[in-house]
């Protein structure tokens, strides 16, 4: 539009503070990550999905006689309603995990009769259920799509442990259970990402949590978010052998592809999480098999990658990269890493969902307008 000044544009956000929060710190220069002032690297070590859960929501560890009644709280809440279950076999035939794992979040709701109640206490209680359904979902969809029954949850078993069981049928060993745990431990929160941003600005609108959050799964989904593990996999099995990997890698940068698993819209250095998961896969690339190839293709891929573009262009591998060769170590079809991605990230989208509702307010940006003005309507007949 002639003569109007056009303010400045932060395309994508990039750069802006929208809210304070004191859930995630997020240093991308440094490549450090903390929950709740805890850095990523000791959270790894020491804890597990179902304290780091607790400590997202409430700000704190967890006393033991606390872990113990949250454990407690999160187990009970693992079985899903016979609908969902039907739901979850009728769409597991013909979409993608993701659209099913949409669906069923969203169909919780129906069940929940605290589903619209703003409370602190109710959201608490409706965030508990949502992280703990989450994983019977993801589980249950793996299981029902390769055309098994339904196996219920267990209460004695771990979260992870629990969704490996409700997938597979069979009690996983105790390294599969800590390996999963651990990898939920590095997907449960990031601050504000595409899809926790997106599940605030559903709840900004005073929506539900139930809703909040199936934003957050539909954003997830994308491949320049949470859907680059699957998409990085399937490269990794694309370039087949080791000795491929430097002429697969520089063919997709010379025709301008994105290598799916490297970059990062805040780290300009490596994730800390992917330093953490290559560490598993160095060790797995001793194993044998396809993991050992992938885990080998992966490593030649990323030294090659940090050669072309990481001291260049700040562009390092991220969280997605060195993930698939871990899930399929684990038995986890690429199908499903993103599921699992969204059940890990659950915690975090419900942290800072009952975070912002403490000072909520509604999230409308301006977009500067070029279009046309002062047009007059013409009757079809004239046009
Ligand atoms: C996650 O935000 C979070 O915290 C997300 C996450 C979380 O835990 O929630 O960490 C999880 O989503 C990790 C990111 C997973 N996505 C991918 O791996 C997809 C591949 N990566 C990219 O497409 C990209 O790096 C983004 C989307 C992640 C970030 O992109 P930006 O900040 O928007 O940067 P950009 O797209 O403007 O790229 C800048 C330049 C471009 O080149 P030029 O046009 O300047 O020549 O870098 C290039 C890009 O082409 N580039 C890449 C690349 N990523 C960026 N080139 C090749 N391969 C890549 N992966």
């Amino acid at each position: 539009m002639a003569g109007k000044t056009m303010p400045e544009l932060h395309l994508g956000l990039e750069g802006i503070y929208f809210a304070e929060s004191s859930i995630c710190k997020v240093d991308g220069t440094k490549g450090r990550l903390y929950y709740r002032g805890y850095s990523i690297g000791e959270l790894a070590g020491y804890s597990d999905f179902e304290e780091v859960s607790y400590l997202l929501l409430h700000g704190e560890l967890p006393t033991r006689s606390q872990l113990i009644a949250f454990r407690r709280r999160m187990r009970a809440e693992r079985t899903l309603p016979n609908k969902i279950i039907g739901i979850i076999e009728e769409e597991s035939v013909r979409s993608h995990p993701m659209h099913v794992l949409l669906t069923a979040v969203a169909a919780l709701a129906a069940y929940d009769k605290e589903a619209d109640v703003a409370s602190p206490r109710a959201n608490m209680e409706k965030s508990i259920r949502l992280i703990s359904k989450a994983g019977s979902i993801v589980a249950a969809i793996g299981r029902l799509r390769s055309g098994k029954q339904y196996v219920r949850p267990d209460a004695r078993l771990g979260h992870a442990e629990n969704m490996l069981y409700m997938m597979n049928g069979t009690r996983p060993s105790s390294n599969a259970a800590r390996l999963l745990d651990l990898m939920m431990v590095l997907h449960a929160e990031h601050s504000s990402n595409a899809s926790t941003f997106s599940t605030i600005v559903t709840g900004a609108t005073l929506s539900d949590l139930y809703s909040a959050v199936a934003s957050g799964i539909a954003t997830l989904k994308g491949p320049l978010h949470g859907g680059a593990d699957e998409r990085a996999l399937q490269m990794l099995r694309d370039i087949k052998r080791p000795e491929n990997t430097e002429r697969y890698i520089d063919e997709a940068l010379q025709n301008k592809r994105r290598v799916m698993g490297f970059g990062h819209r805040v780290y300009k250095t490596y994730d800390p999480r992917a330093r953490i998961i290559r560490k598993i896969l160095l060790d797995l690339s001793l194993e044998s098999g396809e993991v050992k190839n992938l885990a080998q293709i992966a490593l030649r891929a990323e030294k090659l990658m940090i050669e072309r573009l990481g001291r260049s262009k700040g562009i390092w591998p991220n969280v997605d990269f060195f993930t698939g060769p871990v899930y399929v170590h684990i038995g986890i079809i690429p199908a499903l890493f993103t599921p699992m991605f969204a059940a890990s990230r659950m915690p975090g989208w419900c942290a800072h969902m009952l975070e912002y509702w403490e000072h909520s307010r509604l999230i409308r940006p301006l977009e500067y307008y070029t279009g046309q003005a002062g047009r007059r309507y013409v009757p079809l007949g004239r046009r």
